[in-house]
C-alpha cells in the first residue's frame, strides 16, 4: 500500500491523484464537525467556498430543512444558523437536516481532493472507522487542510495516527511505501497523543482558546468518539452505507 500525506494543501496536485482514495483532515474543526454532524443525524453535508455560494445553495435546497454553517476567522458568518463548533451540530439541532458548510481551509482540501476515487473526512473522532475503511486500498493520499498554507500540528498528528491505525491492522503482511510527509507524521503519532492540552498549544487550538471556544478542543481530541465513515461525492458529505 502506497500512503502520500501533504501537511498543506497547496502542495497538492488534484490532476495526479485520480486513483487515490484520499483522506482530509482538519481536526480544528471543520472535520471534527462534520463527523459530529453526520454522527447527530444530518442527512449531508455540502461544502462550499464562499459565502455567497453557500446562502444561493441553501436557498436551492430548500431553507426548510437546510441550515446555513461556517465560520471566518473562527467566528459564526454574519446571518447564518451555526458557525463551527462542534458543540452546535447536536441531534437536536442538526437531525434530518442538510447542512451548507463554508469554512476557511476544509473547503480547500476537499476540493483539492476532488476527482479521486473516494474522498474521506477525517478527524480524531472517527479514526479507526476510517482507518478500517480504507486499509485495503492501494493508494492512500492524506490530505492535511492546515492554516492557509502552512503546516498545521493537529493535523499532522492525526495522520499521523491514521497512518499508524492502518500499518497495525494489516499487521506486516502488507508492504508499505510511505513518502516522507507520511513518515515524518508516523513518527510523531509514536511518541503524542492528542490531548486538549496538546492541541491548545498548536496554532489552530490557541486560537479558539483566545476567542473562549477552547471547550471544542475537547471534542477534537476525543478519539474514536464515533464509528462512522463518511464520503463526499457529488459535491455533498454523506455517511457511507446510506
Ligand atoms: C477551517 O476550515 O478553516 C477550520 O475548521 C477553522 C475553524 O476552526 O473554524
Amino acid at each position: 500500500m502506497r500512503i502520500d500525506a501533504y501537511f498543506t494543501v497547496a502542495e497538492v496536485d488534484p490532476t495526479s491523484i485520480g486513483d487515490a482514495t484520499v483522506v482530509v483532515i482538519d481536526v480544528v474543526r471543520a472535520t471534527t464537525t462534520i463527523i459530529e454532524a453526520l454522527a447527530n443525524g444530518a442527512r449531508a453535508i455540502y461544502p462550499t467556498s464562499t459565502t455567497e455560494e453557500a446562502v444561493k445553495l441553501a436557498a436551492s435546497l430548500g431553507r426548510e430543512d437546510t441550515l446555513l454553517c461556517g465560520e471566518r476567522k473562527a467566528h459564526k458568518i454574519e446571518g447564518f444558523d451555526l458557525g463551527n463548533s462542534p458543540l452546535e451540530f447536536s441531534a437536536e439541532v442538526v437531525h434530518d437536516k442538510k447542512l451548507v458548510m463554508s469554512t476557511t481551509n476544509a473547503t480547500r482540501a476537499l476540493t483539492a481532493g476532488q476527482g479521486a476515487t473516494r474522498i474521506l473526512p477525517c478527524a480524531f473522532t472517527n479514526l479507526r472507522a476510517v482507518a478500517a475503511a480504507v486499509s485495503v486500498d492501494e493508494w492512500l493520499v492524506v490530505i492535511c487542510a492546515g492554516q492557509g498554507d502552512q503546516f498545521g500540528l493537529d493535523d499532522a498528528l492525526c495522520a499521523g495516527h491514521l497512518v499508524q491505525r492502518i500499518m497495525k491492522a494489516e499487521g506486516g503482511d502488507v508492504a508499505y511505501q510511505l513518502n516522507d510527509a507520511a513518515q515524518a507524521a508516523r513518527a510523531l503519532a509514536g511518541f503524542r497523543k492528542p490531548t486538549r492540552k496538546f492541541l491548545s498549544a498548536t496554532a489552530g487550538g490557541a486560537a479558539l482558546v483566545e476567542l473562549g471556544l477552547g471547550d471544542d478542543l475537547d471534542i477534537c481530541a476525543d478519539v474514536d468518539r464515533h464509528d462512522v465513515v463518511a464520503e463526499m461525492s457529488d459535491q455533498a458529505i454523506i455517511r457511507s452505507g446510506e
